[in-house]
């Protein structure tokens, strides 16, 4: 085996044990809510937009967009405007690499404030995005993205929008058989299950009614996606337990 495949061999044996850590994971869990009570996740930028993420999970998005090298990347939830920026320049930096060179991020809100799409359109990565206003289960919305995603060789889906149940088991119907296969549809936000329903008062969503209780409906009958468990025993600290589904037939 050469060298990076044996270094690689032994990280994921490190992460299966790192995951199974009762400590460490009570620990990150602790960590969480206490660093989720100070809105942790809204406090971050990726150049110059606010994103609203972990920077963990920000991380294992990079490894993601290098390892599947998609020509187009999904995105429901746009907010200020971050993600798609960081989706855009990881797409910039694989073609610089001798990636596909016109790839794009397509982004999906039903609100897109006025100055965020003034800042995300005079961003200068914005050729490679566009965005869409409206809900993204709505049927008019779901064709276009449908018609976007078509001819394409490898798309990547991340889910972000409205959290309840219904409304992401919904755009898992709707997009995630869009994801190519080899490829990932990732539902943020699954953290909501794991938390206290004290932490949402003033959300139509908490534990019992989340992302994550979608994805575990949806895997029932789906059996083209898997839960990717070696990320989030890598990761620890995300928003997407459960959330990283990679399409594997
Ligand atoms: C958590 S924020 C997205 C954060 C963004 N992905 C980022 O990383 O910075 C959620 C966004 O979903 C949008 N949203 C809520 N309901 C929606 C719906 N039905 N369809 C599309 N977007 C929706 C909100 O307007 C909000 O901008």
């Amino acid at each position: 085996m050469a060298i990076y495949e044996q270094f690689k061999h032994k990280c994921a044996e490190e992460v299966a044990v790192q995951g199974a850590d009762p400590v460490l994971g009570r620990a990150s869990r602790e960590w969480i809510n206490l660093a989720n009570a100070r809105k942790y996740s809204y406090h971050f930028e990726w150049l110059g937009r606010p994103i609203i993420q972990y920077p963990q999970d920000i991380l294992a998005m990079q490894e993601l967009i290098w390892l599947v090298q998609p020509d187009l990347i999904i995105e429901t939830g746009i907010a200020h405007g971050g993600s798609l920026i960081f989706s855009a320049s990881m797409l910039e930096l694989n073609a610089f690499c001798g990636g596909p060179q016109n790839a794009e991020v397509l982004g999906v809100d039903i609100d897109i404030r006025a100055h965020n799409r003034v800042a995300i359109e005079a961003h200068p990565l914005s050729r490679r995005v566009s965005m869409i206003q409206g809900s993204s289960i709505s049927p008019e919305i779901t064709a276009q993205v449908k018609a976007k995603a078509a001819g394409k060789k490898s798309v990547l889906v991340c889910l972000d929008s409205n959290h309840t149940h219904e409304h992401v088991l919904a755009e898992l119907e709707a997009y995630a058989p869009l994801t190519s296969v080899g490829n990932y549809c990732v539902v943020f936000d699954t953290l909501i299950e794991d938390m206290s329903a004290e932490m949402f008062p003033d959300r139509p969503w908490g534990p019992g009614n989340s992302p994550k209780t979608a994805v575990w409906e949806y895997l029932k009958t789906h059996v083209e996606f898997e839960i990717d468990k070696g990320m989030q025993h890598k990761l620890l600290i995300t928003v997407a337990p459960d959330g990283y589904l990679k399409r594997v037939r």
